[in-house]
Order: structure tokens, then C-alpha cells, then sequence
């Protein structure tokens, strides 16, 4: 299904992930832990962009952990940003845009997330996703990236061993350019 849904145009994609999301709420809990363990160390006022942020699970459980930093949650569906655009938040940002089409951040971040989202996206894409989140980060920043299933995803895996990745399955880490 995961490939049907990288290979899908973006308006399908919307489609099928605003009907998951039609009835899903924001689950702090919901966001894998390895992730969450992973960013709970960064800079409490480090800048985060979340590509396929969903409902803002990621934010809502940094948030829980003193993270005060600016949020920017992406998502294909426009259920998921408005069901995370309920919880207030005034240091949050929320865009409907697939992650193939999302530019270049004119403001630099610190760290970009891809939680369960990258396997969205059709592999021969992904070098230039990665290559737009390295014009975007701020020196020092990196790219965060967890799959779901390291069998079903390992096309994205190999990709990530090519372009340098630091792998902790299921994390995987690339250092801005
Ligand atoms: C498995 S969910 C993960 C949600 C969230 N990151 C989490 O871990 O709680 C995948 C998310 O990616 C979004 N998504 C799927 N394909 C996308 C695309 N091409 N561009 C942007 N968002 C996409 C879906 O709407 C969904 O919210």
C-alpha cells in the first residue's frame, strides 16, 4: 500500500490520507518513541520542520518534554493541519503541501523530520527532497529520518546508506552538506 501511495499523484494522496485522517486526533503517544528519544536531546529553542507531521503528534510530545522551539508541521491532508492547528501553540506554523512540492525555507532550521513519511514519496525523488532540506537547514542542522519496516522499506533504506547517512534503526540521520 505505502508503494501505491508513493507512486500515486498528489491528489490521491490527499484523498486517501484525509479519510485515515477524518477520524484520527492528535496522540502525543502516537509518535514512535525512538523518534521522540532521538530530538529530546536538541537545543530547547532549536527550530524543527516536520514533513508528514499528521495531526502534530512529534510537537505535542517534545512540547511535553520542554521543547520550546519553532514548530513547521507539513502535511499532504488538510484534515491532519486542521485537527493540529486546534491545539494552541503560538510558536507553530502548519502548511498543506506534499513534501515532493514544499521549497526551500528562506529562514534556516535546525533539524528536519520525517517521521514515518519518507516511504510516501517516490525513491528517484528523494535525493532532491533531501538536496531542497540541506538549502533549508542552518549550519549544523540535519535531516532526521524514521522508517516504519526496515524489510518493506529498504529501497529507501540502501538509498539513505548512499547519500551518508548515520544509521540507528529505524533512525536514520544526514548531516547538513
Ligand atoms: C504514517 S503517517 C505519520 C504521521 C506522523 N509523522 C506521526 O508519526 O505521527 C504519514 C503522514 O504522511 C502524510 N503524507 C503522506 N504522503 C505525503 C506526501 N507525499 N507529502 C506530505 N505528506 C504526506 C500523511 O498524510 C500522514 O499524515
Amino acid at each position: 500500500m505505502s508503494r501505491l501511495r508513493a507512486y500515486a499523484p498528489a491528489w490521491i494522496k490527499r484523498f486517501v490520507w484525509n479519510r485515515k485522517h477524518r477520524n484520527e486526533a492528535l496522540d502525543p503517544d502516537g509518535c514512535p518513541h525512538e523518534m521522540v528519544d532521538s530530538l529530546a536531546a536538541m537545543d530547547p529553542n532549536a527550530s524543527l520542520v516536520d514533513f508528514g507531521c499528521g495531526p502534530g503528534n512529534l510537537r505535542a510530545a517534545l512540547r511535553s518534554r520542554g521543547w520550546k522551539g519553532h514548530y513547521i508541521g507539513i502535511d499532504a491532508s488538510d484534515q491532519a493541519i486542521e485537527e493540529g492547528k486546534k491545539y494552541a501553540d503560538n510558536n507553530a506554523e502548519w502548511h498543506v503541501s506534499t513534501i515532493e512540492d514544499f521549497p526551500v525555507l528562506t529562514d534556516k532550521v535546525n533539524t528536519i523530520c520525517f517521521c514515518e513519511s519518507i516511504m510516501y514519496v517516490r525513491p528517484k525523488l528523494v535525493p532532491a527532497v533531501f538536496a531542497r532540506c540541506h538549502q533549508s537547514l542552518a549550519p549544523g542542522g540535519r535531516i532526521v529520518i524514521r522508517v516504519a519496516h526496515k524489510d518493506r522499506h529498504y529501497e529507501y533504506i540502501e538509498l539513505f546508506g548512499k547519500l551518508g547517512a548515520q544509521a540507528n534503526p529505524p533512525i536514520y540521520v544526514l548531516p547538513k552538506q
